[in-house]
């Protein structure tokens, strides 16, 4: 049985291998995607979303255009530095001839998630304004949802955007303090496994020993956030941040996950969209998640390639 899935996500280099992982992956059926202000802005994101899936042979997925904003904070817009100035790297994806649905990405989760009860999962790998505003709008989605995973956060590990923030958190903090008391049922994947999953050069050039349009995207895609790597943490390869998040589906062996109260600092100062696991159980409080603490990020990696070659088979 397929676990059917929407991901909102700020395509953005990771999420569009995701969206790649998830249309390659037997074991999930990609229902849509709603699209969010992130790595870069609402337009670009939206247009990469729709380009991504006419690359992958599935426009038939609708794309539901998101907020152009945070709840609170300015807008972010250091995306191009990681993911190019375009979103998706050097990768060149001819303009999408369709376009998105009509309702906003508000309106289509809610009545999506309504009108399945159950059925549906969620992947967050961007900031979560547009869910945090769907909960608001109708919070009878949080008990409609069959669960949610998020990319997001820093638990034991250090921050990526500031020294104790994740970007997609940061991003919002706001929005992920609603989503993180909200009562769904969520998984996090933090930096402290997505930085043990890191695809190197010598694997792009492994699956480019493999003549197809889909190796060229993961190579020309990862081109600069590879670059940022390498000045800024010293590795030849890059962070699979956000297709971690479906590992919880295609390989939930690899990871370790415990059941934690996990909090999110929105008070605004120095650590601004930190996450924080109240592992001593000072707070009294229950856990509200399921955090991924640890993962066999090689073994992942190896998957991810592997999906990769299978899909140059198909398109
Ligand atoms: O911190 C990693 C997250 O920030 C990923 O979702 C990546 O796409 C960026 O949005
Ligand atoms: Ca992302």
């Amino acid at each position: 049985m397929k676990t059917r899935i929407i991901i909102d996500t700020d395509p953005g280099v990771d999420d569009a291998l995701t969206i790649l992982l998830a249309l390659a992956s037997p074991e999930i059926q990609l229902e849509a995607l709603t699209t969010a202000h992130g790595n870069i802005g609402i337009e670009k994101t939206t247009r990469n979303a729709l380009a991504v899936l006419e690359f992958a042979k599935a426009s038939h997925i609708p794309v539901a255009r998101g907020c152009s904003l945070p709840l609170v904070n300015p807008l972010n817009r250091s995306g191009d530095a990681v993911h190019g100035s375009s979103g998706i790297g050097k990768a060149v994806l001819p303009e999408p001839k369709s376009g998105p649905v009509e309702q906003h990405a508000i309106d289509y989760l809610i009545e999506r998630i309504l009108a399945e009860p159950g059925e549906i999962t969620l992947f967050t790998i961007g900031p979560m304004t547009n869910l945090a505003l769907a909960i608001c709008k109708e919070p009878r989605i949080t008990e409609a949802l069959k669960g949610l995973v998020i990319m997001g956060g820093a638990i034991r590990s250090g921050g990526n955007i500031t020294p104790q923030a994740e970007f997609n958190i940061h991003a919002d903090p706001h929005a992920a303090h609603v989503v993180f008391h909200s009562g769904i049922p969520i998984t996090l994947i933090p930096l402290d496994v997505t930085y043990k999953c890191l695809l190197t050069t010598a694997d792009v050039e492994r699956l480019n020993r493999i003549d197809s349009p889909v190796a060229r995207f993961v190579r020309d895609a990862t081109v600069p956030y590879m670059k940022f790597y390498k000045q800024y943490e010293g590795f030849e390869g890059c962070a699979l941040h956000d297709p971690l998040t479906l590992a919880t589906i295609i390989a939930p062996e690899l990871l370790t996950i415990e059941e934690h109260y996990v909090d999110v600092d929105i008070s605004g100062g120095i650590s601004a969209g930190k996450t924080f696991a109240d592992f001593m159980k000072v707070s009294k409080k229950p856990a509200n998640m399921k955090v991924a603490l640890d993962v066999r990020g090689r073994e992942f990696i190896e998957l991810f390639i592997e999906r990769m070659e299978s899909l140059t088979r198909e398109i």
